[in-house]
């Protein structure tokens, strides 16, 4: 039977999510129930999961995985969501892209009020460190150093403080600097993160960041394709805001249809990279597929 990837994405989410709500329930009663509640507000919005699908699609790229592992697999899933989720908290207050609208809800500081929201990222944040620690196997420690490096000032935290500096150069070159960052590390820190949980070395962790640049590249292409010409019902959060906050984005330096071509030019490098590991990389190469031509 040909792979459908519906069908295994569906499955990955069930499991994701519900790993997600677990990890959830795990600190209600220890933390205060306002931050509880908002923490799980944003974490439980319903996004798509992409990070986390990137991260057991590529830890059964590199496959065999005990089972003691795959939980090591599952907390860097739930990991990598949490931390996502925090970016994008921080990502809509008013400092950053002011948006009022995110996985089809008010943003989290128009739910409950700005300092609560930088309270809550940070919450998800920290507590990241917690998930990825809290097993014995010795890929622990280097999981939380992959999170470290990509999560961070080296990684996505600097993409996003070059994305909002006004001191930027209209370029190409520029812009995909920004985003190698902000977007780029985390894809980047996907792929790594389920190979290095798999149990595999560091040449294929290597390999597999390498795919998740590749992927991110595409995934904030097509975003700022989406931000252009995209659905706001569909995408859940708004359009035109780009634009009206003069980011610098592909569309407005390249135009649409180039952007549309790059992008699609990424996933077929990233592709190329993926195919001597298949048919274990089926889903991996499937979602490599699904950065471009989304409409959400
Ligand atoms: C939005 O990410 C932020 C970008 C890097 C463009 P997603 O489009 O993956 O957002 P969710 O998780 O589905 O809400
Ligand atoms: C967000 O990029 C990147 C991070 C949150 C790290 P954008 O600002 O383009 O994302 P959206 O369009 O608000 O989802
Ligand atoms: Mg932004
Ligand atoms: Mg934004
Ligand atoms: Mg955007």
């Amino acid at each position: 039977m040909s792979f459908v990837l519906k069908n295994w994405m569906d499955d990955a989410r069930v499991r994701v999510e519900a790993a997600l709500r677990q990890m959830l329930d795990g600190y209600r009663g220890h933390v205060p129930e306002l931050l509880h509640e908002s923490m799980s507000y944003s974490l439980l919005a319903g996004g798509k999961r992409i990070r986390p699908l990137l991260v057991l699609g590529s830890a059964e790229a590199c496959a065999g995985a005990s089972a003691s592992l795959q939980r090591a697999v599952m907390d860097a899933a739930v990991a990598i969501e949490m931390v996502h989720t925090y970016s994008l908290i921080h990502d809509d207050l008013p400092s950053m892209d002011n948006d009022d609208l995110r996985r089809g809800l008010p943003t989290n500081h128009r739910k409950f009020s700005e300092s609560t929201a930088i309270l809550a990222g940070d919450g998800l944040l920290t507590e990241v460190f917690a998930v990825l620690a809290k097993g014995t196997e010795p890929c622990r420690t280097r999981l939380c150093a992959l999170f470290a490096k990509h999560s961070g000032a080296r990684g996505m935290v600097g993409g996003q403080v070059d994305d909002t500096s006004s001191e930027r150069e209209d370029t190409v070159a520029f812009l995909d600097r920004i985003n190698r960052r902000k977007t780029g590390d985390l894809l980047a820190l996907s792929c790594a993160a389920g190979a290095c949980a798999a149990g595999a070395d560091e040449t294929r962790i290597e390999s597999m960041a390498r795919i998740g640049y590749l992927m991110g590249h595409a995934f904030q292409q097509w975003d700022d394709v989406l931000d252009v010409e995209g659905d706001p019902a569909l995408m859940g959060k708004a359009t035109g805001n780009d634009a009206q906050q003069a980011k610098l984005t592909y569309p407005r330096l390249i135009g649409l249809d180039e952007t549309r071509r790059a992008a699609h030019r990424n996933i077929d490098e990233a592709r190329a990279l993926i195919e001597p590991w298949m048919p274990r990389a089926e889903a991996l190469m499937a979602l490599a597929g699904a950065m471009v031509d989304r409409k959400s």
